[in-house]
């Protein structure tokens, strides 16, 4: 894995929106795994301004990784108003061309195969990650088996708890979320994993150094050939480099 420490997360953003860009200037149709968090806004920031000095998104597709289950897309702390707030109002990527699990669908089972066909149908060529405080990626959470294809996840304690800083409250969090599963972040062609501060530092460690661990979600990415771990000097300070 290619491992690369910032001073700051802002420094950090602006290299995996460099990389983002490389990807976006060199396909025909460039397709962008992306993600939420607090992680990624520094990375969107960036990718925002290169778009304001000129960088065409007019033929980018992008696929997030997950939505909340019962919040609408209009729902302030969904998933879809995230990426609108921090990313689709700012850039000119074609709404049609941008797609997130649909976490109001009557049938979740029926809406896990249609984002399934989804990403078969553009195969991503870079997925943005971060990392929960329990190794989870997306909303794959540590368990005794990881799930190859989208699914319905019932979020653990630690996940709840960590994201109540969204919410007014810990009880307005949603309980289950709609993901992506491991095997269609695996087949992405290329895949950043960020993590900043010292909270995300000791779950750094073990997803790279240990073995792989389906307790430990990310330290699947181990098998992926093209992986940039992009760190700030907090997150990373566990780490012999
Ligand atoms: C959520 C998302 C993950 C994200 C994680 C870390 O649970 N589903 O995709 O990586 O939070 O969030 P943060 O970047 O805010 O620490």
């Amino acid at each position: 894995m290619n491992i690369r420490v910032f001073r700051t997360p802002s420094d950090a953003g602006i290299y995996a929106a460099s990389i983002l860009e490389r990807v976006v200037t060199s396909k025909e149709r460039p397709v962008l795994g992306l993600a939420t968090g607090g992680t990624v806004i520094p990375v969107y920031e960036a990718f925002v301004n290169l778009v304001r000095c000129g960088l065409d998104v007019s033929h980018v597709t992008t696929l997030n990784l997950d939505e909340y289950i019962g919040l609408a897309p209009d729902h302030p702390q969904s998933y879809h108003a995230f990426m609108n707030e921090h990313l689709f109002s700012k850039v000119g990527i074609p709404v049609e061309s941008t797609h997130l699990p649909n976490g109001i669908a009557s049938d979740l089972r029926a809406e896990c195969e249609r984002y399934n066909a989804v990403i078969r149908k553009n195969p991503i060529d870079i997925q943005i990650l971060g990392i929960g405080v329990n190794g989870h990626i997306g909303f794959n959470e540590p368990s005794h088996t990881l799930i190859t294809g989208t699914h319905v996840v019932n979020l653990s304690a630690e996940t709840i708890k960590m994201n109540a800083r969204f919410f007014q409250n810990e009880e307005e969090v949603p309980r289950q979320a709609i993901t992506m599963g491991v095997q269609s972040i695996l087949q992405a062609k290329q895949i950043i994993l960020l993590a900043f501060g010292a909270q995300k530092a000791e779950i750094i460690r073990e997803a790279l150094n240990d073995g792989i661990r389906t307790d430990v979600p990310a330290s699947i990415l181990q098998l992926h050939k093209d992986v940039t771990v992009i760190l700030d000097e907090q997150s990373a300070r566990h780490l012999d480099l």
